[in-house]
């Protein structure tokens, strides 16, 4: 099969970790039979530096023409005192919006190889953690109205916050559908105790829990729920929750996975075109210097073909490979910790997935 991937580098080390996840993917064409073929398009901060719009209408078209879209990470010092609505952050909320993908699976799993890392006590993480983030992706605080007025002590800004029963009810459904598949279980995150957004999310949650009744149901308040996710991170499966608590919640649970440069992510919409892009950002002070931990953008890749192309054998073959080089106790810097290990490059650890995934068979999973 021939399948048209949007390449969206970004900034920093956008273009390090987005080269390693297609040279990843060419080599899982020549395993697999398939043909990957790359477009790359520009996004944030590069596009800004070239076309002086941090989201070209070109990117949205090449993305709208492609058969799924994989994206390294945008921003950087350099475009920060830019304002709001010309942000290189603004390109990839924009994107996602006009992609449609409102449902971002996050999962954060801890591999065996990396317990060590974790900032967790051992006895904590002895079993193992494996869950799945369900944000809510192109609608609340981060989409609402904005602005600056004059309040009770002068100038202020604020920003609103709106779901419609419409965008809980179909990222509700994407948990429950996601949770079927997985253990059973949803723990839906709000803050129902203050917010009315909140109070919508919960019932809404709660009528759609009646029609899952395999699903085991349950909801928290945010806090709680990041108090609990550090407490003991074995309890969750998925989680649902919205645009803001999951990009807060799931930066929490990337780093209980060792560091943030390990967790993927998957943004969905109606149809089968997706956008795959590692949770963490641009990282400005290690761009360009081989440094940078390709992983996430690897398993972002694997998400693709897993969501995306329904090739699920070759997903395993990604996410396998990046298992055995980290019980081989291969390394870039972010993972080693106090271990004493010599950290390899991002090169070099591409290199060691790619030489994986030539050479070892498949297990089932
Ligand atoms: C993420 C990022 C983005 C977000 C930023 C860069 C706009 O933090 O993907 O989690 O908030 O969604
Ligand atoms: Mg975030």
């Amino acid at each position: 099969m021939n399948y048209r991937i949007a390449l969206l580098k970004g900034d920093g080390i956008g273009p390090e970790i987005t080269e390693s996840a297609a040279a990843v993917l060419e080599r899982i064409g020549t395993r697999f039979g398939h043909h990957f073929q790359f477009t790359t398009y520009l996004i944030g901060g590069c596009a800004i530096d070239a076309l002086g719009e941090p989201l070209p209408a070109a990117t949205v078209q090449g993305c709208l023409d492609s058969d799924s879209v994989l994206l390294g990470a945008v921003g950087g010092p350099k475009w920060d005192g830019m304002p709001g609505d010309k942000r290189p952050e603004k390109a990839l909320l924009g994107i996602r919006s006009a992609l449609g993908l409102y449902t971002n699976l996050r999962p954060a799993k801890l591999f065996p190889a990396l317990r060590g890392a974790s900032p967790l006590r051992a006895e904590t993480v002895a079993a193992g953690f494996d869950l799945l983030i369900v944000r809510e992706l192109t609608g609340g605080i981060y989409f609402g109205d904005r602005g600056y007025r004059t309040g009770k002590y002068g100038e202020e800004a604020y920003d609103t916050e709106a779901y419609s029963v419409t965008e809980i009810e179909r990222i509700g459904h994407a948990a429950f559908r996601a949770a079927m598949q997985r253990s059973k279980r949803v723990v839906s995150v709000d803050k129902a105790n203050v917010l009315e957004t909140s109070r919508l999310w919960r019932r809404t949650m709660h009528r759609l829990a009646e029609s899952y009744p395999e699903v085991e149901y349950s909801d928290l308040f945010v806090d709680n729920a990041a108090m609990q996710l550090v407490r003991n991170p074995r309890q969750f499966d998925v989680i649902v929750t919205s645009n803001m608590f999951g990009d807060i919640l799931s930066d929490e649970a990337s780093q209980l996975t060792g560091s943030i440069g390990m967790l993927a992510s998957a943004s969905l919409g109606d149809s089968t075109r997706g956008m795959y892009e590692p949770i963490h950002g641009s990282a400005p002070d290690i761009a360009g210097k081989n440094l940078a931990n390709p992983i996430a953008a690897v398993l972002s890749a694997a998400m693709m073909l897993r969501y995306s192309f329904g090739l699920a054998a070759e997903a395993d073959c990604i996410e396998q490979a990046v298992d055995r080089v980290l019980e081989r106790g291969i390394r870039t810097a972010d993972l080693v910790g106090n271990t004493g290990i010599v950290p390899v490059s991002c090169s070099d650890m591409t290199a060691a997935i790619l030489s994986e995934i030539s050479e070892n068979t498949v297990t089932a999973q």
